[in-house]
């Protein structure tokens, strides 16, 4: 993981969602943040919709939800990739051009350079194909990418990146199996690597798996709950080999090998 501290929260900024894509079972949100800091590829922002959010009858959402920065672009405009799994990704889904929200961010530690000019490896399941696309637009186009989904709707996803090898569960699009299988192949004809994953659980302590047999070095992007963000609830701990982090702040990206396992 990147050595750079978390930038200490500046406060939350209200900035305008400037467009709205839907890839299958995804939606794009463009986020103008042109005075915000740059984010490192693979750290996160806490959003919030600036209205609707909390307060009603059940106050869900309430708290903000972190969301991975999918990309930035030159003017600053930032995506996020969203998956409806609750209240709070329903209501930013449902955001649209010129609708505000709260952004605190970049929050986290995101991804190191390779080391010892090891081939970079991108592996991303799902939703956690986010933190790779602006990985792959700071390594370089032609950096491999893996990419895992349930199904053909799901994959529509992949057109975040570059040129990518899909993968599904149900065999609809691309490699009929799991994107751990790609890796396998990949590993076995090179260990001169490093992987970059982020993904559900399963997925990231299958990666971590396979790395350690292979003697090849990974960085994993993690999920935990998280209620602040910045380091102050402790929510967010998870366990390493050196004791519990706070994956907010010690995080989300994680050496492969400073854990027992994922999950
Ligand atoms: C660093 C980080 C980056 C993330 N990046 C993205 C992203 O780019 N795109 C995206 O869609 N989501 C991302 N997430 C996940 C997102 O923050 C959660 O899914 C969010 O809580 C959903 O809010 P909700 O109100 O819609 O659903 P909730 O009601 O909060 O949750 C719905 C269901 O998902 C489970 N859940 C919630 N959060 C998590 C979690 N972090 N890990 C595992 N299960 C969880 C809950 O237990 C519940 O079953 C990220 C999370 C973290 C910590
Ligand atoms: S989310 Fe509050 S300490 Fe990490």
């Amino acid at each position: 993981m990147s050595d750079a501290r978390t930038l200490a929260p500046l406060g939350r900024r209200r900035v305008p969602v400037v467009a709205r894509r839907e890839y299958g079972a995804y939606v794009v949100l463009s986020i103008a943040d042109p005075d915000g800091p740059a984010p490192d590829p693979g750290q996160f922002a806490m959003l919030a919709a600036a209205t609707r959010w909390g307060g009603g009858a059940d106050e869900r959402p309430f708290l903000p939800r972190a969301f991975s920065v999918a990309r930035r672009h030159d003017d600053g405009t930032l995506d996020f990739l969203l998956e409806d799994v609750g209240p709070g990704t329903e209501r930013l889904g449902e955001l649209e051009s010129g609708d505000e929200l709260w952004l605190l961010g970049p929050l986290g530690r995101g991804f190191a350079m390779p080391r010892d000019a090891r081939r970079p490896i991108l592996v991303g399941g799902g939703v956690g194909i986010a933190p790779l696309a602006i990985w792959q637009d700071r390594l370089g186009a032609g950096t491999t990418a893996l990419l895992g989904f349930r199904d053909a709707a799901h994959a529509e996803g992949s057109a975040l990146l570059e040129d990518p090898m899909v993968a599904t569960d149900d065999g609809s699009r691309g490699h009929h199996g799991l994107v751990t299988e790609l890796l396998a192949t990949e590993l076995a004809s090179d260990r001169h690597a490093e992987i970059y994953a982020c993904g559900p659980p399963p997925m990231l302590e299958a990666v971590r798996a396979l790395c350690a047999g292979h003697g090849v070095p990974a960085q994993l992007a993690m999920e935990s709950g998280m209620a602040c963000g910045f380091g102050a609830c402790f929510g967010c701990v998870v366990p390493t080999r050196a004791g519990y982090v706070r994956l907010c702040v010690d995080g989300p990206v994680l050496e492969a090998a400073d854990l027992e396992m994922v999950g």
